[in-house]
């Protein structure tokens, strides 16, 4: 196990990440959070952060009870915070150190470098540099701007980059991770998915023994992988329902059901379409129609968990990004869009929580999805927002939206697939526009609604790049659409990016 202590740095996960892709668990704690008892784990990582530490509000940890005790990798503001309080200096460097750069040096027969091409090339984004190396440093790697690169700590098993491992322009980072975690600290590489299952299987097993489990299936990779594990844990004790809140993808209700009962789950389909449509009738507030949508699921469940007897749990498909306690630094809030499924149910269920995907990354669900046996098609489905269409019906819901928005969306999805594109898009979905256009059908003139198309590149919707979809591609759906879908004219492509445009449009 290994502790990752963060700083507010943007790339804190993505060291998470690839320590796990190393097979080897760790996890994320706030800077002024450090467990207490270390005995668990057997090694530490100190990551980046957005602040100097030259400045006033520089973020400050005691490493007493960890360092000499434990294997230390501090990646730049780390690097700099043992340089700056350890006997070295830190100083503005003259030119901002970003992006690209090359090794020009590194020191022989270092276990760090091992297997570390020469000119190996790393990623630098710092203003900051370290100048002399702390008491005992000695320095392993140079580059061109950067004296002081990495260096190690003598007597101790303490490690110190100025560059970042963790992003992918590192092009031995992952290299130089594997040489820390298993070379030098020997921790084990013995966290795959089926000893996940495994382990996950066992805890269930101890911690809800013979009770009884409720859980909201929402046709998502997260809650069908939470579903197949607890049942394979606790089988009929698993209750799972699945609400038709109405703004689904066409069909999708029936599909997903069938394929849920399929996989031996014990589902309960419910289907709530003309509650959640009634309640939406006239709402235009995006921000309304996500509170309308949150509590409606939540007194359809609520009711549906009512009438089973003796429940006592709650699992839900909570996944690590969301429990992350993350450090906050200054700036705009985070809080763009209330995401109406974060967060949970009310406390007057008085269920106990059970989340057994808390600890996965969503690439690693998958991956636990794919070993428990989950078809591949479900595991590669898109994200698709807990509200639905309903945010992507612009303005007020009627069920006549409703339906041109899923014939629309359903030739969208079917043509990715069908063209080898959906695979190559981490989301797509339809927009419903609030207006008319002109247009010329046969003799006749229309004056119907728009739609917009909308396709990103994403790792995990924080960014998103508009995919460069092929123009015959688009022709051709956007011929589909117009000649099948009554009440649509026109068709336009979103070529907005994220930032400063959001995955959405409400
Ligand atoms: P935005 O529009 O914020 O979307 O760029 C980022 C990701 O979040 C999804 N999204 C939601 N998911 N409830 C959800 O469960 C919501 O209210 C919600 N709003 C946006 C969006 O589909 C994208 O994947």
């Amino acid at each position: 196990n290994v502790l990752i202590l963060d700083f507010g740095s943007q790339y804190t996960q993505l060291i998470a990440r690839r320590v796990r892709e190393l097979n080897i668990f760790c996890e994320i704690f706030p800077y002024n959070h450090c467990p207490t008892d270390l005995s668990s784990y057997k090694a530490v990582i100190l990551g980046g952060s957005p602040y100097s530490v030259r400045s006033e509000d520089a973020l400050h940890i005691d490493l007493s009870h960890i360092r000499g005790k434990l294997p230390i990798l501090a990646v730049c503001y780390g690097a700099q915070y043992l340089a700056h309080f350890s006997g070295g200096e830190v100083a503005a460097s003259n030119i901002r150190e970003y992006g690209r750069a090359n090794l020009s040096y590194i020191k022989e027969n270092e276990l760090f470098f091992e297997k570390v091409n020469f000119h190996s090339q790393v990623w630098m984004s710092h203003s900051d540099t370290i100048k002399h190396l702390p008491t005992n440093g000695v320095k392993l790697a140079s580059t061109n701007d950067v004296e002081n690169a990495a260096y190690k700590i003598e007597g101790e098993t303490t490690y110190a980059i100025q560059f970042h491992p963790e992003v992918y322009h590192s092009t031995d980072g992952k290299q130089m991770l594997e040489n820390f975690l298993v070379k030098i600290a020997q921790v084990e590489q013995s966290f795959t998915p089926n000893a996940f299952v495994d382990d996950c299987v066992k805890e269930l097993q101890e911690k809800v023994g013979n009770d009884k489990v409720v859980l909201g299936l929402s046709g998502g990779v997260d809650s069908t992988v939470a579903a197949v594990l607890l049942n394979k844990a606790i089988g009929k004790n698993l209750y799972c329902i699945f609400v038709n809140n109405g703004l689904l993808r066409k069909n999708e209700f029936e599909n997903v059901l069938h394929q849920y009962k399929d996989m031996g789950l014990n589902v309960k389909g419910v289907d709530a379409s003309e509650r959640f449509l009634a309640e939406l009738t006239d709402v235009e507030d995006p921000e309304t129609k996500r509170k309308i949508i949150g509590r409606v699921f939540v007194e359809v469940f609520d009711e549906e968990a009512h009438l089973l007897k003796d429940v006592s749990w709650l699992a839900q498909g909570t996944i690590y990004p969301d429990v992350i306690e993350s450090v906050s630094v200054k700036g705009p809030s985070a809080t763009i869009k209330s995401h109406h499924n974060v967060g949970g149910l009310p406390d007057f269920m008085k269920l106990k929580i059970v989340e057994p995907l808390r600890m996965l990354f969503k690439d690693e669900v998958r991956r636990v999805g794919a070993t428990l046996g989950i078809d591949a098609e479900l595991l590669g489905r898109h994200p698709f927002p807990g509200p639905g269409l309903s945010i992507r019906i612009l303005g007020a819901i009627t069920p006549e939206k409703v339906r041109i928005l899923q014939e629309v969306d359903d030739i969208f999805i079917k043509g990715l697939k069908e063209h080898g594109l959906y695979d190559k898009v981490w989301q797509a979905g339809a927009i419903l526009l609030p207006v008319n256009s002109v247009g010329v059908m046969g003799d006749e003139r229309t004056y119907e609604k728009v739609v917009a198309l909308r396709a990103v590149e994403s790792t995990d919707g924080m960014t998103a790049d508009w995919v460069h979809l092929p123009y015959d591609f688009l022709m051709k759906i956007s011929n589909e659409i117009i000649n099948k879908v009554k009440g649509v004219n026109r068709v336009v492509y979103d070529i907005s990016s994220k930032p400063p445009a959001t995955i959405e449009w409400e």
